[in-house]
């Protein structure tokens, strides 16, 4: 998102602004895709996925690779300028249409019921307001229309959701870009009222002890067909 002028000569940066994360998480989610196995589990989030998509905070554009060729068209949402260039460069290399655009999930920059899927990989972790996001979602999809998820969240024993609370209470935001650790969002999804599908809790790494990041889960959620009173 490009600053914007204020009239008074200040710039008023975007919504988000975290560049030293940017950078970072640029380096390191390329060399998770192996080490960590992501690759292999955005491959698994987006298999047989077709029409038009949307994706929500696609960061460097790593998920671009592995849209099937049934995907029509990618809308990729990203808010964070240094991100969104590399999702620029990766959208080139893509095999798939894939358009990428300033935005936030809590206002998304398109029309209502515009899109037969939704994707959220690592992004719920990092947006201010999950009820309003998915709110979003939810108002872009068509009715029928699926959400493809990959969550980091809150897990593990007592001692694992404490830590988890208390890096979310400290430094942990600060240093990554406004991610939390001991967010729920598979209870985020059903509260926002989606039709949970299948789904089911993976580990990040799947082998090897578990970090604060580990509790993850990947599946489906539906917007109802029907009207009701969300
Ligand atoms: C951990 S990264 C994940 C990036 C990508 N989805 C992936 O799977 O590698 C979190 C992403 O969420 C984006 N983000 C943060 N706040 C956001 C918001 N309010 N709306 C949309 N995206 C947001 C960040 O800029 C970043 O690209």
């Amino acid at each position: 998102m490009r600053p914007l002028s204020t009239g008074s000569g200040k710039v008023a940066r975007g919504p988000v602004h975290h560049p030293l994360f940017a950078r970072y998480y640029a380096r390191l989610s390329v060399g998770a895709e192996t080490r960590l196995g992501m690759a292999g589990m955005r491959e698994r989030l987006l298999a047989g996925l077709s029409g038009r998509v949307i994706e929500i905070g696609a960061g460097n554009g790593l998920n671009f690779g592995h849209y099937p060729g049934t995907v029509a068209e990618v809308v990729a949402i990203e808010p964070e300028s240094h991100l969104r260039r590399l999702a620029l460069e990766a959208a080139l290399r893509a095999q798939v249409p894939v358009d990428v655009v300033p935005g936030a999930a809590e206002a998304l920059p398109v029309k209502s019921e515009a899109f037969d899927a939704a994707v959220l990989s690592l992004v719920l972790c990092s947006v201010r307001d999950v009820g309003r996001a998915l709110a979003e979602v939810r108002r872009v999809l068509r009715p029928g229309g699926e959400v493809r998820f990959f969550e980091h969240g809150r897990g593990g024993g007592r001692m694992m959701t404490l830590t988890q609370l208390t890096l979310d209470r400290t430094l942990w935001p600060v240093l990554n870009g406004g991610c939390h650790l001991s967010r729920e969002p598979v209870a985020a999804l059903r509260g926002a009222g989606f039709l949970l599908g299948p789904h089911r809790r993976v580990s990040l790494p799947e082998k090897g002890p578990a970090l604060p990041t580990s509790y993850c889960a990947l599946g489906v959620a539906w917007r109802p067909e029907e009207p009701d009173a969300h």
